[in-house]
């Protein structure tokens, strides 16, 4: 990752842009919990949960002798995560803190889940062989990652703008901690079938993320995206001018839509490999 916990300090902004952020995901959640082959009285292990996704759409389908168990480096994430769980009313999910390069809490799990999550896990083989010895014989592991930057606007516009004004490098090759670093879906059911999984196979998925203007998206965009608030942080006052008026540009050319708004669609990719 770029730093520790760089999700604690998004987190309350997750918080704010959750109802636009959940409509555009809610369908990856569906069809990894769906790939997952769990039901009632199934236990469960979401890894990189945030504010608890997929995890409490888990948790009711495993409803109601089943649980879940939500994983998190970053504790104001974890924090929102049970605030949502207690609103919700749902309590056959339990979220808890782990450490970067930590043990996952001990199964054995009919299913471990990962939404946008291992893209961020450093040591990412020793993770999977560690997932794997929590399986229980023939569940799976389901995980949802980004597709490449260019097929992924809604993250990777502000850095596009930001090479095309010099900002940063053109195209660099995605760094390991970067949303885009498990865009090779290859790349990643090769290292599933290293790590002792089976019958790895990946699926696109197409979600559209709708905001009400491109305002609205670069105020999104500089509010969620961690990278985006650490490039900000190194460019001065004009050159963070130029960037939101860059970004807003881009977003109302190439997104926008008759009656003003914004609509993005992104391809995330959905790995389900199993525990022999
Ligand atoms: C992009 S967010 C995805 C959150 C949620 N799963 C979702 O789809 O909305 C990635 C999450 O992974 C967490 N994370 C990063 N590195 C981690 C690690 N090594 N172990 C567990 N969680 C990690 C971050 O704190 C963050 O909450």
């Amino acid at each position: 990752m770029a730093s520790d916990h760089e999700f604690d300090a998004v987190a309350l902004a997750w918080q704010r842009w959750f109802p636009q952020m959940q409509a555009a995901t809610r369908p990856v959640s569906e069809r990894m919990v769906a790939l997952a082959h769990i039901g009632p009285g199934a236990h469960v292990l979401d890894v990189g949960t945030g504010l608890g996704d997929p995890a409490l759409l888990a948790a009711e389908t495993v409803a109601p002798n089943g649980n879940v168990i939500g994983v998190d480096i970053s504790p104001a994430m974890l924090s929102l995560a049970r605030k949502r769980a207690h609103k919700d009313g749902v309590s056959n999910v339990e979220f808890r803190q782990v450490e970067e390069d930590d043990e996952i809490p001990a199964g054995p799990y009919d299913a471990i889940l990962s939404r946008f999550g291992l893209m961020f896990v450093p040591d990412l083989d020793r993770a999977l062989a560690q997932y794997r010895a929590q399986l229980r014989r023939h569940a799976r592991l389901v995980a949802a990652t980004w597709a490449t930057a260019p097929e992924v606007p809604q993250i990777s516009t502000p850095m596009m703008v930001a090479a095309e004004l010099g900002f940063v490098p053109q195209s660099p090759a995605p760094p390991t901690g970067s949303p885009f670093s498990l865009s090779d879906g290859p790349e990643l059911t090769r290292r599933l079938e290293g790590a002792g999984f089976v019958d790895a196979k990946v699926e696109p998925i197409d979600i559209t993320f709708r905001v009400e203007s491109p305002e609205a998206y670069y105020r999104h965009v500089a509010d969620v995206s961690p990278s985006v608030r650490e490039l900000l942080a190194t460019l001065d006052g004009p050159s963070r001018a130029e960037l939101k008026e860059g970004v807003e540009q881009a977003a109302a050319t190439r997104f926008g839509r008759p009656d003003g708004t914004v609509a993005m669609t992104n391809r995330a990719l959905i790995t389900t490999a199993s525990n022999p």
